[in-house]
């Protein structure tokens, strides 16, 4: 992977034709680091948010050494380039050759469950084996995330104490709770909220827990959201740690996705034509800004410009990637200077958790480059960056009004 000092550097040296993904090694081995020193339990990176090899290399580095893989290519990943690391199956829905492949090609013995079916045709894959490690995931009602989480997976709290005996009767070996507080979780206290559901339920069913895995959900900085130090994370999971009926053995898990890996990668786009407030870009909704184009999120934008830096004031713009879907539309706004033009490149901020992950070849473009740059996140929940963002009030008078035919609203493919 060829290193720039920064992204101006790069922009300097070769205005680069196609988007880059400008990636921070360092960031995410530091992200890493904290989790592995200051959690107290094991700590699973949800591959998911960011699968690219890199990654996975430096959160080794870092100290993370077992992942949460959700199909059977992300365990080939991990095999690939971690083939020593420990990985759970923690989808709970999963083919019968997903769970088979796993089991018997990959040596996978913990899987996620939140069906009394989905325990079932584990043990009919695997012909009852004794040696499973069986996780029932809960759903939690847990306020406070940008992301809920517990619409599609989650054993109901009604339900919950039958599959959870019915996983201990199912196993010699671990029977755990996990849950998902919902991703981008801006509450430290939800987690605690959340293992007191689990706590009653286990209670309910008469069972111990050998795991208590508390998910994914840690925050990273966004314009418009500073979230609490990542202190008072674990410190809100300790107290709902030792709240719980648990035996003396009972470890604890997490699955942090967005909070390791976020500040490790920024994107480098071009402005291909302004229209008033609207920036037409090389990349978009179908590329990495897939969460600034669904859930709307004003990531952090930076000019870069070679020579004079610009002395215009800031304000909002939105948006416009690619393709030729109108949903190909990030609203922002993004914070830039007033005389932003076609030609500029834009440096976009905190895009290594599901952000290159979700990129398409839709319409032919995605095509993305991947180069290393040695300057720091925009910001950090680590000490890299500030952990607060400033953003922009949407101004009436600066969204441009795009002329709307007949039918536009709807998808042009
Ligand atoms: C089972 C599971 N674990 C962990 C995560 C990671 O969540 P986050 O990126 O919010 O930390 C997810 C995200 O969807 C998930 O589904």
């Amino acid at each position: 992977m060829h290193t720039y000092h920064s992204p101006l550097d790069l922009v300097r040296e070769r205005s680069p034709e196609r988007p880059v993904a400008l990636v921070r090694p360092g960031a995410v081995e530091l992200a890493a680091r904290w989790f592995s020193q200051n959690f107290k339990g094991d700590v699973f990176y949800a591959v998911k948010a960011n699968p690219s090899p890199w990654v996975i290399r430096e959160l080794q580095r870092g100290g993370v050494r077992r992942f949460d893989v959700a199909s059977i290519p992300e365990i080939e990943l991990v095999r690939a380039h971690a083939p020593d690391a420990r990985m759970a199956f923690m989808h709970p829905v999963k083919s019968r050759q997903a769970i088979a492949s796993a089991y018997s090609d990959y040596g996978v013995r913990t899987f996620a469950i939140d069906s009394e079916a989905e325990l079932a045709k584990i043990l009919d894959v695997t012909g009852g084996a004794s040696d499973l490690e069986l996780i029932v995931r809960l759903a939690v009602e847990a306020p406070g995330a940008a992301y809920a989480l517990a619409g599609k997976f989650g054993v109901s709290t009604a339900d919950a104490p039958d599959l959870l005996l019915a996983a201990r009767r199912s196993t010699q070996e671990i029977m755990g709770v996990s849950f998902h507080v919902g991703s981008q979780c801006m509450r430290p206290s939800a987690f605690q909220a959340a293992m007191a559901q689990a706590s009653r339920a286990l209670v309910r069913a008469g069972v111990l827990a050998d795991v208590v895995d508390v998910g994914g959900g840690f925050p990273s900085v966004y314009p418009g959201m500073a979230p609490p130090d990542l202190d008072e994370y674990l410190a809100a999971i300790d107290r709902g740690f030792s709240d719980m009926m648990v035996h003396e053995t009972t470890e604890l898990w997490c699955e942090p996705g967005r909070a390791l890996v976020a500040e490790g990668t920024s994107l480098l786009t071009r402005v291909e034509l302004r229209k008033g407030d609207a920036l037409y870009l090389n990349d978009g909704a179908y590329g990495s800004l897939f969460d600034a184009a669904h859930a709307k999120w004003p990531f952090p934008a930076k000019l870069i410009r070679p020579g004079e830096p610009s002395s215009a004031p800031l304000r909002g713009f939105q948006f416009y990637g690619p393709t030729c879907d109108s949903l190909d539309h990030m609203p922002g706004p993004f914070r830039l200077p007033e005389d932003v033009q076609e030609g500029d490149f834009i440096e976009i901020g905190m895009l290594g958790a599901y952000g290159v992950a979700m990129t398409t070849r839709f319409n032919g473009f995605g095509d993305l480059e991947t180069v290393e740059v040695g300057d720091a996140p925009m910001g950090s929940m680590y000490g890299l960056a500030p952990r607060s963002i400033p953003t922009v009030k949407p101004e009436a008078d600066s969204v441009v009004r795009l002329p709307r035919s007949k039918g536009r609203r709807r998808r042009r493919r």
